[in-house]
């Protein structure tokens, strides 16, 4: 069931779907060297304590990402899987912070990652958004130049989010920015609660005016917000690999995703930076199911979640739903 579903992607970084077999091709490419000598040596080198020394070995292994046709190959990597997977439908974050400091051009990045999912539309019949992250270790006045740089490209983006170091960076601190961008029509998401405390979700709410929350799994420490969160039906886009590599779980079974969905949370399953963390979607999907005894009904619910959550058109997310629906119910009768 889980496999055979079309369901949706919504969080999901495009630097963190870098399979190692691509960072050497890319580094060879770049003539670049690296701190590795072997595909095996990198993957041995992902073992993370939290979401910073997670974060460090990520930055630096963006830094072979150099072309436009890096980035093309990147996200065409990613798109080839998503089918694998049967994701009908991705909305992608990226960094441009993490290339632009580094000297590499916006719309080198930009035009890169949207020719393939161009592609992805015509050839594979996926269809995709883009979000715009801001890297919330660096300032405010930067995250706003980035803005502003990005101008050129605001029709071609769905929205921001906020991404990176979480603990001491509440989203407060990118108020400014936020309201710009809803201003220009743009939708906004945050990570939230997924280290930092349940406040950093009211700060997205309240401050940032988010319509999702990323991660949100310490939304659970606050009945208050719990309450609001089902009322309102805010999703949160939930990635249990991730939280199990970088220690926010001890393991899968003490995972709170279950009991989330049963509180009537809207939440979804994500891969986050599936080459990091262990597994795209579906691998995220079986590995909750094992741990946590889902039901088909818990797993139907959240793939449903996957589309109502998206940023997808009314008559389009219309579609999705009822293929998902009939079937589903071809699978339940099988
Ligand atoms: N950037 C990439 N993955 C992230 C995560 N899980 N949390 C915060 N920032 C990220
Ligand atoms: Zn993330």
């Amino acid at each position: 069931m889980i496999d055979s579903l079309p369901k949706a992607e919504l969080h999901l970084h495009i630097e963190g779907t870098l399979e190692p077999e691509l960072m050497f091709l890319l580094a060879e490419r770049n003539g670049i060297d690296l701190l590795y000598s072997s595909v095996e040596e990198v993957r041995q080198a992902y073992q993370f304590t939290d979401l910073q020394s997670f974060l460090d070995i990520y930055y630096a292994g963006a830094q072979v990402l150099q072309t436009e046709q890096d980035f093309y190959d990147l996200t065409w990597a990613y798109l080839e899987r998503c089918q694998q997977d049967n994701v009908v439908h991705t909305e992608i974050f990226f960094d441009p912070q993490t290339h632009t400091d580094r000297g590499i051009q916006f719309g080198t990045v930009f035009e890169g990652i949207d020719a393939a999912l161009q592609d992805g539309r015509k050839k594979l019949g996926i269809s995709s958004q883009i979000i715009m992250c801001f890297l919330r270790h660096l300032s405010a006045e930067s995250a706003m130049a980035t803005f502003e740089m990005s101008k050129p490209w605001h029709s071609r983006m769905i929205g921001v989010g906020l991404d990176s170091s979480e603990l001491g960076h509440p989203p407060e601190k990118f108020t400014e920015v936020f309201e710009k961008a809803r201003q220009a029509g743009l939708k906004t998401v945050a990570h939230a609660g997924e280290e930092g405390p349940a406040d950093y979700i009211w700060g997205a709410l309240e401050a940032l005016k988010v319509s999702r929350v990323d991660h949100g799994v310490r939304c659970l420490e606050d009945e208050k917000l719990v309450n609001y969160l089902v009322e309102e039906q805010i999703p949160l886009t939930v990635c249990p690999l991730s939280n199990i590599k970088l220690c926010v779980f001890d393991n899968m079974a003490d995972h709170n995703i279950k009991t989330m969905l049963d509180k009537g949370l809207c939440v979804t399953v994500n891969s986050d930076d599936p080459s990091y963390f262990g597994g795209y979607i579906n691998a995220n999907f079986h590995s909750i199911q094992k741990a946590l005894k889902l039901s088909h009904q818990d797993l139907y619910k959240l793939i449903r979640n996957s589309f109502v959550a998206s940023f997808l058109e009314p008559e389009v997310l219309a579609k999705h739903l009822s293929e998902l629906d009939s079937q589903y119910k071809e699978l339940s009768n099988a």
